[in-house]
């Protein structure tokens, strides 16, 4: 292991069919008016919401309304959402959905006592709260951010032109989040395999960077063996509770901080994800399934021993009377075969990319100075082609 690190995770997690149970003892544990913010109705449909609000009655909660959190959630939304914070003077807001409702949450939670303009002090100069913030809590419906158990924020501000996320510290993480693997049974198979793609990229992410013989990337290795093993059954059956909890589990560790001790990460497919996102309001994953093909090949050569790693340990290829471009190469295939298997996108154009729209998402994305390779604007402009 090289470099200084600490690692501090305050999310409690209740795991499995019982979970529930155990959401009004934590309710207990904050003052009486709680904010439920959702997302477009999904958990009215599928009883979750039925559910939640049992449990809150059941603490003796005031509740305070909150629908409407959209996928991809915007700025205009959280200004809402602190407008109702404020006016009900809220205790505790109760994030009930997949990351979008998770985010949007904890961009309340930092912004209602916010002094400054928020979209400036924590997405545009990443600075921390220094006003009094409101605890969050979390019953996940759908599986892929990790929002359950970090800090991430990611806002869309389409007046600035920018889908942004924030890393937000351990105060405004979930207090306790609810895993219920059978909440994620009623995702419609789009916004579920999309979900799936999410996970193996933030694997990746944190995998493909750095030289060091690194513990963190054994573990990350077991996560992406285990999500690839558990996606070819739940894309064939998602019935499959055991495949599904196994992947509720894995989406948990590869974005709450562990396998961030040790590395540098890269998060590049991110940042083009998110450009993408912001000009055709795409679903999160699949805008990550479409460029990471392009790109991996784009930065292959530069952080060679990684992809031989990558290909031998993940996928099983044999290297012998192969070279390492070869081993590589068949990696990033076996890739390519999976994503196929589970059905992600994998062209840009299926998502609304045109050659018309892609100067808008070029100047949209954000390059950063880490992984094996950073990008100039032109290899953003050809990935993306090579991505349509
Ligand atoms: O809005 P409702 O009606 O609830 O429907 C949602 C939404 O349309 C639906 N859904 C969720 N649970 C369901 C369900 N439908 C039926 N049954 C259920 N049980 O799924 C749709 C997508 O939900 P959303 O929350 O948008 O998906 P996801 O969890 O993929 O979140 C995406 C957002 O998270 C950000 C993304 O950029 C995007 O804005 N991310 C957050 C991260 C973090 N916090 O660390 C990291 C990620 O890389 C990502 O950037
Ligand atoms: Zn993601």
């Amino acid at each position: 292991m090289q470099g200084n690190f600490s690692y501090h995770n305050p999310t409690k997690l209740y795991f499995g069919e019982d979970a529930m149970n155990y959401l009004i003892g934590e309710l207990k544990c904050y003052g009486p008016t709680v904010m439920l913010s959702y997302g477009g109705g999904s958990i009215k449909r599928n009883g979750i919401y039925d559910a939640v609000v049992a449990a809150l009655e059941g603490a003796g909660k005031t509740i305070v309304e909150d629908p409407g959190v959209m996928p991809n959630p915007t700025y205009e939304k959280v200004m809402e959402g602190c407008h109702l914070v404020r006016e009900n003077n809220v205790d505790l807001i109760l994030a009930v959905g997949g990351g979008s409702t998770i985010d949007y949450a904890k961009a309340v939670s930092a912004s209602v006592y916010c002094e400054e303009e928020a979209w400036e002090k924590y997405w545009v100069k990443q600075g921390s709260p220094s006003c009094k913030t409101v605890p969050i809590g979390a019953v996940l419906t759908m599986v892929g951010t990790g929002s359950e158990m970090n800090g991430g924020s990611v806002i869309t501000n389409r007046k600035a032109g920018f889908k942004l996320g924030k890393v937000f510290g351990p105060n405004l993480y979930p207090k306790f989040t609810i895993l219920n693997p059978r909440f994620t049974m009623t995702v419609p198979q789009y916004q579920m395999v999309a979900g799936f793609f999410d996970i193996m990229s933030h694997l990746m992410e944190q995998y493909f960077a750095g030289t060091a013989d690194c513990t963190t990337d054994y573990i990350n290795e077991g996560l992406m063996r285990s999500l690839i093993h558990s996606t070819r059954i739940a894309a064939k059956n998602p019935q499959d509770y055991e495949a599904r909890a196994n992947i509720m589990w894995t989406a948990t560790w590869a974005l709450n901080t562990l396998l961030k001790c040790g590395k540098g990460g890269d998060w590049e497919v991110h940042q083009i994800g998110h450009a993408i996102g912001l000009v055709t309001d795409a679903t999160h994953g699949m805008t990550l399934s479409s460029v990471s093909l392009p790109y991996y090949r784009h930065v292959m050569h530069d952080g060679l021993h990684q992809f031989v790693r990558f290909a031998k340990n993940v996928w099983g290829v044999r290297p012998e009377g192969k070279s390492d471009e070869q081993v590589a190469t068949e990696g990033l295939k076996c890739l390519e075969d999976w994503m196929n298997e589970i059905g992600v996108v994998t062209h840009s154009r299926e998502l609304g990319v045109t050659e018309e729209n892609i100067p808008a998402i070029t100047d949209a994305v954000l390059i950063l100075p880490v992984g094996y390779r950073t990008l100039t604007r032109d290899e953003v402009i050809d990935i993306l082609h090579q991505s349509m």
